[in-house]
């Protein structure tokens, strides 16, 4: 089940000490998994769930995708490029209304080759089956991937990634204790859960949400529990899990998706400026917000090994440039 994917990136990712930001956070050592490096048109953590989303698409004959996502989606993008490498035709449903000038991942999708349509108010494919009902009206085998890529398929990405981590930690005989990252559409989340328990890697997942809008009238922890649940059987997981047992931190969603504070804008000033790393403003630089202030406020025990999975998405700090950037004068 899980060598049954279509080759996009390069793994495995790196594995790296942040020494200089180490030193500033006495008592804790802080470590970057580098899923911004997989590779494809400018990497991140999509494309390990796009790896078995894509065979599946190929396995079914399926000649086109069709995914959705807001404007500056880093799954739009990665599957846009995807499919460009898979020869499949691409179907983008972006929120908002087509802007003058496109930026970004949006920019980055366009020039990938995907055929883009703006979707208003609805970023979270809403509009998808429409869409697919009118390609397959034109003779088009559609394969849909829902918001953000997190059905159980994708999510198998993340259960080899932590076969992926715990050879790495083996080889460098090293132990994290926590794993900080972005969970948005809860793929990532599930699929680290399944993969801790199928390759049994003890550490604690400590998932910041991102997003406090519900997808589908669920909250993220239900979506999560949902996939373990739905991928414990096929991978011969014993363990049962209830929505006790799925953790998520809501402290620093309060601006709301898309929005950047000085809270992101400072998290990645911080590690730009002090290791040369690009976070994104959407989901990482708040993650890594997060993570800081953790450390800040001493909530992880001291001596401890922390790791942040960088899971990709510095496009669309171009987006964003006027926070980072006005001219003086
Ligand atoms: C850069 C980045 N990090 C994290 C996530 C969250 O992953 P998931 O949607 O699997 O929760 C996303 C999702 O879009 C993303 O683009």
């Amino acid at each position: 089940m899980l060598d049954n994917k279509f080759n996009l990136g390069f793994f495995p990712t790196p594995l790296q000490k942040l020494e200089n930001l180490s030193e500033s956070y006495p008592g804790y050592s802080i470590f970057i998994k580098r899923d911004d490096l997989t590779g494809l048109a400018s990497g991140g953590n999509k494309t390990r769930k796009l790896e078995y989303l894509i065979k599946q698409a190929l396995d079914e004959a399926c000649n086109t995708v069709i995914t959705a996502g807001a404007q500056q989606s880093n799954h739009c993008r990665q599957t846009a490029a995807a499919c460009a490498k898979a020869r499949l035709e691409c179907h983008l449903l972006l929120g908002g209304e087509e802007p003058k000038v496109y930026d970004g991942n949006l920019l980055l999708s366009s020039i990938l080759g995907a055929h883009i349509h703006f979707t208003g108010s609805h970023r979270k494919g809403e509009d998808i089956l429409q869409v697919k009902k009118e390609l397959e009206v034109n003779n088009h085998k559609c394969f849909v991937i829902p918001y953000g890529g997190s059905v159980l398929t994708g999510a198998l990405g993340f259960v080899n990634a932590v076969k992926e981590l715990k050879d790495q930690l083996d080889a460098q005989k090293l132990k994290i204790d926590y794993v900080f990252f972005a969970s948005s559409s809860g793929g990532m989340q599930a699929g680290l859960t399944l993969g801790l328990e199928l390759f049994q890697l003890d550490c604690e997942l400590l998932p910041i949400n991102i997003d406090k809008d519900e997808t589908g009238g669920l909250s993220l922890e239900e979506v999560v529990l949902n996939l373990i649940n739905e991928g414990s059987r096929p991978l011969n997981i014993k363990r049962e899990y209830t929505l006790k047992d799925i953790p998520l931190n809501r402290e620093y969603d309060k601006a709301g998706y898309g929005n950047v504070t000085e809270n992101e804008k400072n998290a990645i000033l911080e590690l730009a400026s002090k290791e040369g790393i690009l976070l994104d403003p959407v989901y990482t630089g708040r993650a890594f917000h997060a993570m800081l202030d953790q450390l800040k406020k001493e909530k992880i025990p001291s001596d401890s090994n922390i790791l942040f999975w960088h899971s990709g998405g510095f496009p669309a700090i171009f987006e964003y440039a006027d926070q980072f950037h006005t001219k003086k004068g």
